[in-house]
């Protein structure tokens, strides 16, 4: 197609929008669509990221169908007076049940098959004995193995009735999400995100956690590229069809600063406030992105 506005005209000299890091005028300038298998190719050297192809593409979406199928086997027992260890049970056995494997188990030594992270704690919470208890809210981060293929994501829940923080902060990290969600497409750059992200987050006087990140995913948990929910515009990887990546902002309603408790997994914000997340996995495409784990914000 025709450039139609001089002002975002890419010189003949200047660095190839696919990514090639050639010039313009020795890689894409004059084709209609850029080669797939150079673009493959050079955002695997230059950045270490493994483009998905269609077919890949299709396994992450089975993948993604079942973490949501997952989720619903949650939702349905979700309240208060569940133990977190039932949720690991049932992630567990319907996972299994399905010819998948939950990804955290032994993940890194993870001892479980979900990370159940409530109030305080952002994130990588070990189920256990702990009762959900009303004006709770918990985070249910489900990772899944089918055929090979990785897909994650994850939701922040209200057990029973919430407080005022709690509906605050479960909403910006929501909010979050879909801000970061909207920036992603071709031409635009990772940068773009974590910007958007940290602009609304920080607006609603809510912090971005740092230390965690989104990231590649789909051959294995974690890919390159990092995706952080904080920095600048029009820095990082330029966002090209086939990549697939993880959003998954975390919001602390106080400052962003964490530990990390004894078990040397469990995330709590510093300052005891609480924290809400959300992720979806996400594909670019020609023209935006489309979720392989799609869920309504
Ligand atoms: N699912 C988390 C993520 O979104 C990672 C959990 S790692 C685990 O990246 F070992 F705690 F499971
Ligand atoms: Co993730
Ligand atoms: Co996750």
């Amino acid at each position: 197609m025709k450039q139609k506005k001089k002002s975002t005209k890419i010189g003949r000299n200047d660095a190839c929008p696919c990514g090639s890091g050639k010039k313009y005028k020795n890689c894409c300038m004059g084709r209609s669509t850029p080669p797939p298998e150079s673009l493959q190719k050079s955002y695997q050297k230059r950045y270490n990221i493994r483009l998905k192809s269609a077919t890949d593409v299709e396994k992450i979406r089975a993948a993604g169908e079942l973490v949501l199928a997952t989720f619903a086997e949650v939702e349905k027992v979700l309240g208060p007076g569940l133990v977190t260890d039932e949720i690991n049970t049932i992630v567990h056995d319907f996972t299994i049940r399905h010819g998948a494997t939950p990804a955290p188990l032994n993940y890194r030594g993870f001892p479980k098959s979900v990370c159940v992270s409530i109030n305080d704690v952002i994130c990588h919470g070990i189920p256990g004995p702990r009762v959900l208890q009303d004006g709770d809210i918990v985070n249910v981060d489900i990772t899944s193995i089918l055929d090979g293929y990785y897909a994650d994501a994850n939701k922040t829940f209200f057990i029973g009735t919430p407080s005022d923080d709690a509906r605050k902060i479960v909403n910006v990290a929501r909010t979050c999400l879909k801000e970061g969600l909207a920036m992603v497409r071709p031409g635009n750059c990772i940068g773009d995100i974590g910007w958007a992200i940290q602009q609304y987050a920080e607006s609603q006087n809510c912090s971005v956690v740092r230390e965690f990140v989104g990231h590649g995913v789909g051959f294995q948990f974690h890919e390159a590229p990092q995706v952080p929910h904080f920095g600048r515009r029009n820095t990082g990887v330029p966002l090209v069809p086939g990549m697939v990546f993880t959003v998954e902002p975390m919001i602390n309603l106080g400052r962003h600063q964490l530990r990390i408790l004894e078990d040397k997994w469990t995330a709590v914000t510093a300052d005891g406030s609480l924290s809400a997340q959300f992720e979806q996995t996400l594909l670019v495409t020609e023209d935006g992105y489309e979720s392989l784990t799609p869920f309504a914000l």
